[in-house]
């Protein structure tokens, strides 16, 4: 079967962007499933850092067929102002970039209201990349979304935009009290930005079906990650699309059973931006020591990551959600010179002791995390690049981590270039 699934098993920035890149050497084409520019996937290449927010990870190899499925939210503007970076060091996408004509797409209106409703929440705000992705999605189940096939059309377009602004004004007027907005914005927009991204508008659907068919090797990229989950994370502190294997197959038309390889990307420790809980956050000394060594900031709004000990109870949820077949650890060289590590093995709920991920918010606020304290290897990790190298209090902490998470590690980075890689035989 030629489909293999990488994706985020935590609050998302696990490093899948250095995964997905490695994977893609020995993949034909790549997908992003869903998201849209919220995402930035963080990709070293010799002295060149790429961060791409929309384009698929596989693009920096410059033989692979980039894919944009349909569960994937498209904002224009910033779709081609990455197509145009990436052209400019000399990373071309023509004839090698398709764009499903289902996409869904981003439009001004939709940032307004991001940022209109976070304000509005006050204190109980998501902590949202106010790139509108949420209200794009809205539109989307409320069956009032455009897609890029209708940008193929202006009339068609034109008309559909004018029928959703009368509302949205409507709320942004009287409910939100912010500006409203007038079509004119929009087709300007249009008009600059559609000529540009019409060529890589297809039936992506159709050309997936075809080259599963041809048994060409497809790699399926996930954005976030598995408790961002609009189902299964911590909602409503969450994005709003299904960053878990199951949104693979909707978000690109692809069948389940072409998948034979669900490759879950976990950092060595946890890490979280925005708001929401975090059940093994560290107090404020000991995250600043993992966010300054790990340089935990956004890579689409450089804000600070809330960091903490790795929580196999999170793991564990993962791992059953997505079927698992193998585990990449990102980052373990973050943890070298700490003196002692911990790994959750599960949390204290007033008397009991639960193992099992809460689903429930108020449940999972009250838990505080079981630890059990591994001794730090205190030596660089970062110039090594066999398992067997590896100290061996290392290779204890990694192997306690796939005991308690019941799946393999087949991959461990130990720095951001491609070459920092561990490869597990
Ligand atoms: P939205 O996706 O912009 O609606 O934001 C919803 C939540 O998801 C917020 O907590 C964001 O910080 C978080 N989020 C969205 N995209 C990413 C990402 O790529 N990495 C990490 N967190 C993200």
């Amino acid at each position: 079967m030629p489909c293999s699934v990488v994706l985020g098993t935590q609050w998302g920035d696990e490093g899948k962007g250095k995964i997905i890149d490695l994977l893609t050497d020995e993949a034909d084409i790549v997908v992003r499933y869903q998201g849209g520019n919220n995402a930035g996937h963080t990709v070293v290449v010799g002295d060149a850092q790429y961060i791409l927010h929309l384009v698929p990870s596989g693009a920096l190899r410059r033989d692979k067929v980039c894919i944009i499925g349909n569960g994937v939210v498209i904002d224009p503007p910033a779709l081609y102002k990455e197509i145009v970076e990436l052209e400019e060091k000399g990373m071309s996408l023509k004839g090698r970039l398709f764009l499903s004509d289902l996409a869904h797409v981003t439009l001004p209106y939709h940032r307004r209201m991001d940022e209109a409703h976070e304000a509005a929440r006050g204190d109980a705000k998501i902590g949202t990349t106010h790139r509108g992705i949420g209200p794009t999605y809205a539109d989307k189940f409320g069956r009032i979304g455009i897609r890029m096939g209708d940008l193929l059309d202006e009339q068609v377009f034109m008309s559909k935009v004018r029928r959703n602004l009368a509302e949205k004004n409507v709320l942004f007027r009287d409910f939100y009290h912010v500006e409203t907005m007038g079509e004119a914005e929009i087709l300007e927009q249009y008009r600059t930005y559609v000529p540009k991204l019409r060529e890589y508008i297809t039936d992506t659907v159709s050309y997936l079906r075809d080259a599963i068919k041809a048994n060409k090797r497809i790699l399926l990229e996930g954005a976030q990650g598995t408790f961002l989950d609009v189902d299964f994370g911590t909602y409503p502190y969450v994005t709003a699309s299904n960053p878990t294997s199951g949104g693979a197959c909707t978000g690109a038309g692809v069948p389940p059973n072409a998948i034979s390889r669900i490759v879950g990307v976990t950092k060595a420790y946890t890490t979280r931006v925005g708001a929401g809980p975090l059940p093994t956050e560290l107090p404020p000394a000991e995250d600043e020591r993992l966010r300054l060594k790990g340089r935990e900031y956004g890579a689409t709004t450089g804000r600070a990551r809330r960091c903490g000990w790795f929580d196999s109870v999170v793991l564990r949820r993962a791992a059953a959600i997505n079927g698992l077949t193998e585990l990449a650890v990102t980052k373990l060289d973050v943890l070298d010179e700490l003196d002692s590590i911990s790994i959750c093995t599960g949390y204290q709920f007033g008397n009991e002791v639960i193992t099992e991920y809460p689903g429930r918010l108020e449940v999972l606020e009250k838990c505080t995390p079981i630890y059990t304290e591994f001794p730090g290897w205190k030596t660089d990790t970062t110039g090594i690049r066999k398992w067997e190298a590896l100290p061996v209090l290392a290779r204890n902490y990694l192997e306690a981590m796939e005991k308690m998470v019941g799946v393999r590690i087949s991959m461990v980075t130990v720095g951001a270039e491609r070459t920092a890689t561990i490869n597990r035989p």
